[in-house]
């Protein structure tokens, strides 16, 4: 296993549309997955999509409590008009937090991690890692979703702010 770089905002890769996964099973996916895991966790993120490093193949990895859950070629899709606001990070944009307003609940639908079909629902902080990493497949980032940039800050400013507000 390795711990692979992640490419930051500005690198032409985090900005198209990545490709579908063609051979969900092959040696290389298997082993890119590994390696996309192993580097979640060094990085402590909860979200890493194969565009963050430098391959651009729609997959993607989260957590979920202590699971590591795997999607492939995925579809995400809003369930209802609830929508719901939240800061989020990113790990090819270290050190900002931003303010986003996304729907609530989504349905998802893709192949796991042995290439078989899979699909579900899913709503809070699980809705909105899937909404933002399915976005990094088609070169989008938070920061482009947000509606406030006055909602946009260096973490330890915005630590300081809550204290404030404490
Ligand atoms: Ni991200």
């Amino acid at each position: 296993m390795a711990i692979l770089k992640i490419a930051r905002m500005g690198h032409p890769v985090l900005l198209g549309r990545a490709e579908e996964v063609t051979d969900p099973t092959a040696p290389e996916i298997r082993r890119l997955i590994r390696d996309m895991a192993e580097t979640m966790l060094d990085a402590g993120g909860i979200g890493l999509a194969a565009p963050q490093v430098y391959q651009p193949l729609r997959l993607f990895l989260w957590r979920e409590g202590q699971d590591l859950r795997v999607l492939m070629n995925p579809e995400i899709t809003p369930l209802g008009e609830d929508r719901a606001t939240a800061f989020e990070g990113c790990l090819s944009i270290p050190g900002l937090r931003g303010e986003v307003e996304r729907p609530a609940r989504v349905a998802w639908r893709g192949l796991d991690q042995n290439g078989l079909p899979v699909a579900g629902e899913a709503e809070g902080l699980t809705a909105r890692v899937l909404q933002h990493e399915n976005d990094h497949l088609d070169g989008i980032f938070y920061l482009m979703r947000m509606n406030d940039l006055t909602r946009l800050g260096f973490i330890e400013e915005l630590a300081r702010l809550s204290e404030e507000d404490a």
